[in-house]
Parts: structure tokens; sequence; C-alpha cells
């Protein structure tokens, strides 16, 4: 087994060896042993964005998880590859929502909404009955549900601009899969809680009666995040006591309660802006993956950084990147080998891309 010394300099040469045919991107979740290596970093969005950025490169190796390189592969050229350096780097919150349960639901909406004359189109007031709405963090066969249904996908950054674009054009919105998010968004923008009800793709209707879902503005699905559900008021009110005067910032992937409590929430690109604008002498305590927390402490080491979990957190599965794949797959890319792509079949990838283009079309 070779040292980690010789591991980054392997990869070190091997990059340089493929100068600008190649392009490393890394999420900000992603261990500081692979974010070295990275020619981007940043939150979901900004990468789907870098991958665009550069469509002289033949390849593209995502360091992250397997919706982002899906998204990469969407965007980019066709001529064009994108590597997941580990294939097992999925995001457990993406699989608790699969097609088929969201199809089903959507039929069922359908029956339910349904105008007898206007069916699931305009009505007077020129708004659909439901449009779906997916979080980056999903597969790319639900992108393309949403690109064939007149929906939309959104990121944390861009979640209210979103829900707001949603709202234009229907009367409700079914977001999936995260619970928290969307009632996080659709909490800030004034829709009231009792109008948000859960999905449970388990149950007829949901879980809900006809009333109940024609009174809707938001559906909620079941899903959430295993890092962000730890976060608790309970750690808020305790680094408050500990750390008078704290600043709290945590994801909008934590539950509504954390949220209401912490002085700001965002993406992961926002919490670190949020830090890089504190002053020497804040205490910052952060509600987000450890790998993150941890880097933002050592940029800072004139402020009192720490994560609200005390347990260390990080994300399993960004976690499986290891700077090995990652070498792994940059001698494949030297020999002439692709190894670990990933792939979005041709129909998958056009209608998911309507989808996406949507997000990008929406920022404000
Ligand atoms: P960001 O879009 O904020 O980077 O979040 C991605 C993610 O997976 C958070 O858990
Ligand atoms: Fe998925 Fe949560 Fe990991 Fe983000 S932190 S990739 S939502 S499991």
């Amino acid at each position: 087994r070779m040292d980690d010394a010789d591991l980054h300099e392997r990869i070190r040469a091997a990059k340089e060896a493929l100068g600008d045919r190649l392009v490393v991107l890394g999420h900000f979740y992603q261990r500081d042993e692979v974010v070295q290596h990275a020619d981007f970093v940043g939150d979901s969005f900004q990468l789907a964005n870098a991958a665009l950025t550069r469509p002289d490169a033949e390849t593209i190796v995502f360091c992250g998880v397997h919706f982002m390189a899906e998204t990469a592969d969407i965007l980019a050229r066709p001529e064009q590859h994108v590597i997941l350096p580990n294939l097992a780097a999925g995001c457990s919150m993406a699989d608790m929502a699969d097609e088929e349960s969201v199809e089903t639901a959507w039929e069922e909406l359908e029956r339910v909404y349904a105008d007898p004359v206007t069916g699931m189109g305009p009505d007077a007031d020129g708004k659909v009955p439901v449009l779906p709405v997916t979080y980056m963090n999903s597969s790319a066969a639900l992108k393309a549900f949403c690109g064939r249904h007149g929906g939309i996908v959104c990121t944390s950054s861009n979640a209210a601009t979103v829900l707001e674009w949603a709202f234009e054009r229907a009367h409700r919105v079914l977001f999936f899969p995260d619970q928290h998010l969307g009632r996080n968004t659709a909490k800030a923008l004034g829709v009231p809680l009792d109008r948000m009800p859960m999905w449970n793709p388990r149950k007829p209707l949901g879980g809900n009666t006809e009333e109940q879902l024609h009174d809707a503005q938001v559906l909620l699905w079941h899903g959430f995040c295993s890092v962000h559900k730890r976060f608790t008021v309970a750690q808020i009110e305790q680094a408050r006591a500990e750390h008078p005067g704290v600043k709290v910032v945590v994801h909008p992937e934590c539950p509504m309660p954390v949220v209401d409590a912490a002085d700001a929430a965002g993406s992961t690109d926002l919490i670190r802006k949020y830090v890089a604008a504190s002053q020497p002498g804040d205490v910052i305590a952060i509600g987000t993956e450890v790998n993150l927390v941890n880097r933002l402490a050592a940029e800072h080491p004139d402020r009192t950084i720490f994560c609200l979990d005390p347990v260390v957190c990080p994300c399993s599965t960004m976690y499986r990147i290891h700077p090995g794949y990652l070498a792994w797959v940059l001698d494949g890319l030297l020999e002439g080998e692709v190894r670990n792509e990933i792939v979005v079949p041709d129909d998958v990838a056009r209608d998911a891309k309507v989808a996406l283009e949507r997000m990008l079309a929406a920022r404000p």
C-alpha cells in the first residue's frame, strides 16, 4: 500500500499530464485530501454551473455524490465523460424518492385535482393544479419526471426562487425528496404549516383526505438527510448558553425548529460566506457536514468555529471518495480508459435537462 504522500504526488502528476483535457470538481463536503486536488470547489448549484464552464475538457471527474455526477453528465456536452471516482458514493436522501412511487403519487394527484373541463392544464387564472419540484438531491429519472410534467429542479441555494417560479404557474407544488428543505422554504415564503401536508407513498392519497389535498399548497415527500436530521434545538440552546453572542448558521436540510432557532440558514456556499463575513473573535456554531465545518475552522483560526453536533457526523457517502479512487480513475485516463463513468440514458437526460434549464433560467 502506497503512503499518502505518494498517492497525492501520483494525483498531481496525472493532473499535470492530462492538463486542460481534465477538470476535477469537488463538493464542499469532500475531505481535505480530495478538495486539495479540485479545480473548482462549491455547493451543488455552483458545481452544476462549473460543469458547464469547461466544455473544452474531455473529462469531468466529480468528487461528490452520484446525483451530482448525473447532473454534470446531463449538462455536459455529449462527447464529455463524467467520472464518479467511487460508484458507491450515493445519497441516502436521494434514494428516498424512487420514480415509481412518484409516478404513483402523481396519478393519484391527477385523479384528485383534474378539472372536468381544463384537466391538468391551466384554469381561468392561468395556473395548473399542481407542479412537481425536485431537489437536486434526486435521481436523473426524477429530474426527467419534472421535465415532462412542467416542473423544475431546485438546490438549497435557489429553493425560494424556484418555489416562487412554481407558484406563478401552479396552485400547488409536489416537493421531493427533502421534506425539511421544502417546509423551511415554503414557510419562509409565508405558506401556513397546515397547508403543507406530508405525502406518505405507502398510504392511499399519501395519507391525506381529498379535502386536505385540495387545501394544500405544498405536498412534502417524506425524505430527509440523515446527517442534517441529527441537529437539534437543544444543541443550539447549549451553544448559546456556553458561548453568549454565538452566531448559529445551519443548512436548510435541518428540521424546521432548528432552522427557526438559528440566526441564518442556507446552502453550503451561504454557510461559507457567512463565516467569511464574520469578524475575528466571533464564535460561530454550524449545523452542517463536519468536513466543511472543520475546513472553515482551519481557514479562520482567529474565530471559534465548531459543529453543533458534538458527535462527529460526516456524510458517509461523500466520504467514500477517497484519494485512492481519484488516483485510480486518473491513472485510467492516462492509459486511455474511462473508469467509473456516469452515463445518463439519452431520453432521461433530455427530459431532465428541461427541468434543470428551467432552474438555471429562474435564477434571480
Ligand atoms: P448544497 O447544495 O448546499 O451544497 O447541499 C448539497 C447537499 O447534499 C447538502 O446535504
Ligand atoms: Fe445526501 Fe445528506 Fe450526504 Fe447531502 S449530506 S449528500 S443530503 S446524505
